[in-house]
């Protein structure tokens, strides 16, 4: 067998600018029923007085039928397109033009030119061009692209990024279309799209009276379920210029809604291409949290046309420069458009669960990696989510005004070129007259700081000492582990939540943000009353994880009433925390959550706060976070099977605990299902899972009936209440909107994740036989996802079985994935490297998966990349 040699990574430090520059470039793609033959001729001009050769990239082996430079074609057999890189003496000005045949019917990696159903699309970022033409594929090569597509009349719809500047008929029931793209931009930026399409059109006016011509475009059958994703592009159009000053640049704005997607959408010039399920949704199809999600991705691709495509970015090391930016954006987008609280809420439980373990396991990186063997596997949650909780901080600390006066020096500055993320820090610094040296550790150090606040009241003087800690733990990254800028944002809350205000220095204030630089370092407050309890980190200002000495009975008065949402919130998530810690590490004590139950209740009477807060204070922290607390605690063990069991049991306690005010509500819900608002939708939900899991009379029969409600919200509230366990309420639900959504592709993965998902009877068998259900595709990641990535992540006593049988089902599964797209393969063997808190047995067995799959040779340097650091 051939053993592989590692790759040899790529490190930042070892960035060199290119010597040469690309001009013009002109494309000709023509498609045939079994091929594309890709005419790429560009204009080059030196940079600098050296004579390197032009490097091009290509796929690994990709044909080079001809190469012609400065009208001379050179024998292109000479050269080696083996290792996927060519070099091209080239002039001080020359024209290089190449002819490449390629065979987007066989590709199955989605990456490139790919057929998605009867369509032909593209997907370039990162390095996907060069499957497509031999070109200096890097993204600080920007160019002007003319690109002219030539198809049978078969596939009348033709697509390209900027305008459409030429159309017409050509022999053989042929036609072409010309597209000219005024705004330089790198490869990874361009796309094409063909096919036999429906459209559906709407237009927008700029703040300076730029008519827009915006369209989405569909496979026949969808056009009407793209009025959420249309009415969601205007708010994101208008929400940018109102906040931003930016507006769009081109006439046109073109999204297509395409079903094999590797990611959830792309922000090509001008064209974007989606993952159909993030463009087709409406409340029939999708429940209140797909369409925020749909509302949320347009706009970040949206966005992009600033923050990645105008200004884009030097090199991949960069990437956290567009992407943490442009989540920020949208997420403060959504957070206008919806409730701010909420968002922010949501938010931080999705970091805590999927970034901190990230940045604690086997792949943990800095927002802005040092090195990587293949780009694609950074597209991480440390690069996006981290990356926006590090603007987020910038923003915290200049306040609205000094970071708008950053941005607008930003796009100043670097419109039209690849920046870097020290350009972005600079321009923020420069703006504002700071210094954010050493904040830039954010940008180099791996890992979640842990911050430890410990108080000192003295009575007497009524002052109350606040002594900061941080650390930075160590990481399989390896980075450096200086103290770090942290912006701690407090204030103090009497009883009944009454603001208590801060003395500090003089100042007399509501709340305040102390800077922790140092890795020690304290505040005093003066005239503190005995009883005002701190609440700290408000909005969850700095991404790390909070210790602290607040007493339940204290952490109950902030779950009572702090004005900070994200404080009140995480108040409850920390006592649910402590108490499941308990409950595993003493797991045959009997608990006592009267105390937590009794405040949960009021909570849920609260008129202050609207169905979604209370859906959200009611949600049980996560399990990946309940594992971080448990492996923390001196005597207990982190066994996930068992954080499962209690977390369960947890859930049925409040459940019970809070029937005398959930039931009558369930009731009135239930009267008033047609008229609910999207909050009450979400309570409903949370109270309807509770009421089955802890056997509410009647329960399983209102769940039932609901699954059956034509807006997709309730019908999936039902469903998911019994889901929870095996019964034949649970079998008549599954079969009936499995008849229901039969014709509905994007519906039927929500029926296979409730499957997958079903901790009772989804064994891999089981899974197994999902995967031979007429719905699913092999080929589609969508699918591929809802069954085996929901299996892992949400499927505990299954995928964690204590005989390795989970693992090993996954790691099968991968192997076959990985010979036809390695990027979702990639992603989904991560749930397998999750490991480090566990057992030495436990952590065995996974290693154990991760090396069977790694023995059966010839794996892609993406799943190479992945399961080396974690065996290692
Ligand atoms: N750049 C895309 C986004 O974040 C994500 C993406 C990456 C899509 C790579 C496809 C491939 O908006
Ligand atoms: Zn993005």
């Amino acid at each position: 067998m051939l053993d592989h040699a590692a790759p040899v990574p790529i490190k930042r430090s070892s960035y060199i600018k290119p010597h040469i520059a690309i001009d013009a470039v002109h494309l000709t793609i023509r498609l045939f029923d079994d091929r594309a033959v890709v005419i790429c001729r560009f204009e080059t001009s030196r940079l600098d007085d050296s004579t390197k050769p032009l490097t091009l990239f290509g796929g690994k082996g990709m044909a080079l039928d001809r190469i012609v430079v400065d009208g001379a074609p050179l024998d292109a057999s000479q050269f080696d397109t083996a290792q996927g890189e060519i070099q091209v003496e080239v002039g001080a000005n020359s024209v290089v033009e190449t002819t490449t045949t390629i065979h987007p019917h066989e590709n199955t990696s989605l990456e490139g030119l790919y057929l998605s159903g009867d369509m032909l699309c593209t997907q370039c970022e990162p390095e996907g061009f060069r499957h497509i033409a031999w070109y200096p594929d890097r993204p600080d090569v920007m160019s002007v692209f003319t690109t002219r597509i030539e198809a049978p009349r078969s596939w009348p719809v033709l697509l390209s990024n900027g305008n459409l500047i030429e159309e017409g008929v050509l022999d053989d029931h042929r036609h072409f279309a010309t597209w000219h793209d005024p705004f330089k931009k790198p490869s990874y930026l361009f796309a094409m799209v063909a096919g036999d399409l429906d459209h559906v059109q709407d237009h927008f006016t700029t703040k300076d009276g730029r008519d827009v011509d915006l369209r989405i475009y569909v496979e026949h059958g969808n056009a009407t379920r793209t009025k959420h994703a249309m009415e969601s592009l205007k708010r994101s159009m208008k929400w940018d210029e109102d906040v931003y000053g930016l507006s769009y640049d081109l006439d046109i704005f073109m999204i297509v809604a395409v079903s094999h997607f590797n990611m959830g959408a792309m922000e090509n010039k001008g064209l974007n291409i989606f993952n159909s399920k993030f463009i087709l949704a409406d409340e029939e199809t999708a429940t209140d949290g797909d369409l925020d999600r749909v509302e949320g991705i347009v706009a970040h691709e949206y966005f992009h046309n600033w923050t990645g495509n105008r200004i884009t970015c030097r090199d991949w090391f960069q990437l956290t420069l567009k992407e943490g930016l442009t989540v920020y954006r949208d997420q403060e987008f959504t957070a206008d458009m919806h409730s701010r609280g909420v968002k922010r809420t949501d938010d931080v439980a999705l970091l805590r669960a999927i970034q901190f373990p990230e940045d604690s396991g086997p792949t943990s990186h800095p927002i802005r990696p040092e090195e990587y063997s293949e780009i694609n596997n950074f597209y991480t949650p440390t690069v996006y989510e981290k990356g926006a909780e590090v603007i987020r901080m910038i923003a915290t600390m200049l306040g609205q005004d000094g970071f708008m006066k950053g941005m607008a020096l930003y796009v100043e500055r670097h419109d039209g070129t690849a920046a870097t993320c020290d350009d972005f820090v600079a321009a923020m610094a420069d703006a504002n007259g700071v210094d954010f040296s050493q904040f830039k550790h954010w940008y180099s150090q791996a890992g979640t700081p842990v911050v430890t606040i410990t108080r000192h009241y003295s009575a007497d003087t009524q002052t109350l000492t606040l002594h900061f800690h941080q650390k930075l733990p160590k990481t399989a990254a390896k980075t450096e582990r200086k103290p770090m800028v942290i912006p701690i944002t407090l204030g103090l809350v009497g009883g009944n939540g009454a603001v208590v205000p801060l003395h500090h220095d003089g100042d007399t204030l509501d709340q305040m943000t102390f800077t922790l630089t140092e890795a020690e370092d304290s505040l005093t407050l003066t005239e503190v009353p005995e009883d005002a309890v701190p609440s700290y980190l408000r909005g969850f200002s700095a991404p790390v994880r909070l210790k602290t000495d607040l007493t339940d009975a204290e952490e109950m008065r902030l779950l009572a009433g702090d004005v900070d949402p994200f404080g009140r919130w995480d108040a409850g998530q920390s006592l649910m925390v402590k108490a499941l810690t308990s409950m595993v590490a003493t797991p045959s004590a009997s608990v006592d959550l009267t105390g937590m139950i009794n405040g949960l209740a009021e909570t849920l009477s609260d008129k202050r706060l609207d169905g979604a807060e209370k859906a959200q204070i009611l949600r049980l922290p996560s399990q990946s976070i309940i594992e971080a607390a448990v492996a923390d605690h001196p005597d207990a063990v982190c066994d996930p099977y068992l954080i499962w069991e209690k977390r369960r049991l947890m859930m049925s306690l409040i459940g019970k605990g809070l029937e005398a005010t959930a039931a009558p509500m369930l009731t009135a819900f239930e009267k008033k299902a047609n008229r609910l608002t999207a909050q009450d939708r979400a309570l409903y939900g949370r109270l309807l899972g509770l009421a089955v899991l802890s056997g509410y009379a009647g329960a399983e029969d209102h769940a039932l009936n609901l699954s059956r409600h034509k807006n997709m919200t309730l019908s999936e509230n039902g469903l998911a209440a019994l889901n929870q366990m095996e019964g034949a309420n649970r079998e008549t639900a599954l079969a009936e909107f499995a008849d229901r959504w039969a014709d509905n592709s994007l519906v039927m993965e929500k029926w296979f994740m409730h499957q997958s998902s079903a901790p009772m009877v989804s064994t891999p068998e089981h899974c197994d036989a999902l995967m031979e259900h007429p719905a699913f595709d092999a080929n589609n990641p969508n699918k591929l996802r809802s069954v085996l990535s929901v299996f892992a992540a949400m499927n505990t006593p299954n995928f964690h079985a204590n005989d390795g049988s989970g693992y090993l089902y996954l790691a099968r599964h991968i192997a076959q994935i990985d010979q036809r797209n390695p990027q979702v393969a990639a992603r989904i063997v991560l749930p397998l490297t999750r490991f480090s808190l566990y057992s030495d047995e436990r952590k065995a067995m996974m290693k154990g998966a991760l090396a069977r799959i790694k023995s059966a040779g010839g794996i892609s340097t993406d799943l190479s990349e992945v399961i080396s650091k974690s065996m290692n």
